[in-house]
């Protein structure tokens, strides 16, 4: 994508901000870490750096769905370490809200799990949580949906949640083939067999409830269709500016984003780290709060008052 030569300075960028009426505003975890929260490929502080103890031949594979089949065990020895916590939101997150009650926000896609858009009062229809969220669970087996909270203090105990309603089925039908034996018994044949030593049951699978999995996209799952659908039948003729921040796209296909808006739509970077396979017209690099900050104060904007909650 070639650069487009009349946007290079941060007050390009301010005059952009203030020019615009439809920002794409697309989110990495870099947008978090001032919270204390983890990004995933930041050298010896990202997620990815802490792994190792877990074995695996690719950290990455903590998100793998194959993986998660095989032994979710693997993804829940950290998923306590990734949960949303309380109700706090960076300056970064304030701004985007900033840039919705200007009426300028036309989607926040995030590539975060972490939900915090919603705690800086980031409306529902302005966000794409392109890799899902923890807001809900989905059991692997029967598709049994609940919500988040319901499976997070299993998670924080480091266990593997499991579905609720494959266990009841699973007690519904034991007492239902315990009361068939128990009627055998009473025609005067064995008395309270177990189904394991039962001989007939050789061949017999004791049935085990599904694993509750977060509703956060794993590598070898499809994105939400919202994702592709709204991106591309919606936001891409209207789009007049698009600001990246803090990801690395690393990870395909939110990274191909920018490749797919029209060529005239000015595109900002705001992170610490630049990136080498896309170019963007402004580069902002450095701490994310620090440079929203910036770019508030140069445009005349209090982001401060976005940082106070609403009740
Ligand atoms: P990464 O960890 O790959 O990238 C975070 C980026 O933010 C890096 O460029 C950091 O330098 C930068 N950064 C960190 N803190 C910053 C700060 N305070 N100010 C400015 N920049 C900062 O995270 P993502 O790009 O979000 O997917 O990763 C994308 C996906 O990879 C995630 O959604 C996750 C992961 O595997 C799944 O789990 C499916």
């Amino acid at each position: 994508r070639p650069k487009l030569p009349q946007y290079n300075t941060i007050d390009d960028a301010v005059r952009l901000l203030r020019e615009s009426r439809n920002i794409i505003v697309l989110t990495g975890a870099g947008i978090s870490t001032s919270l204390g929260i983890p990004d995933f490929r930041s050298k010896d502080t990202g997620l990815y750096s802490k792994l190792e103890h877990l074995g695996l031949s690719d950290p990455q594979e903590v998100f793998d769905i194959s993986v998660f089949r095989e032994n979710p065990k693997i993804f829940f020895s950290i998923a306590k370490d990734i949960l949303p916590t309380e109700k706090k939101w960076s300056p970064t997150h304030g701004f985007i809200r900033l840039l919705q009650d200007k009426g300028k926000l036309l989607t926040n896609y995030t590539q975060n799990i972490d939900n915090i858009e919603a705690n800086a009062g980031v409306l529902p229809e302005k966000i794409v949580q392109c890799h899902g969220s923890f807001a809900t669970a989905t059991c692997v087996k029967c598709q049994f949906k609940v919500t988040g909270d319901e499976i997070f203090g299993e998670i924080k105990k480091g266990n593997v949640p499991e579905c609720t309603a494959c266990q009841k089925r699973i007690a519904e039908e034991s007492l239902k083939s315990q009361g068939l034996k128990r009627k055998r018994s009473s025609n005067g044949q064995q008395k309270d067999r177990k189904i394991s030593d039962d001989s007939s049951d050789e061949d017999y699978e004791i049935p085990t409830p599904g694993v509750m999995k977060p509703d956060i996209t794993f590598f070898g799952e499809d994105l939400p269709d919202e994702f592709g659908e709204r991106l591309v039948h919606q936001d891409r003729e209207k789009a007049d500016l698009v600001i990246v921040i803090g990801t690395s796209l690393k990870v395909a296909p939110v990274a191909e984003v920018p490749g797919i808006l029209p060529r005239n739509v000015p595109q900002i970077y705001i992170s610490r780290t630049p990136v080498s396979h896309t170019d963007f017209d402004i580069d902002l690099l450095g701490d994310c709060d620090v440079v929203v900050s910036e770019l508030c104060r140069r445009a005349g904007w209090d982001l401060k008052h976005h940082m106070i909650p609403d009740d």
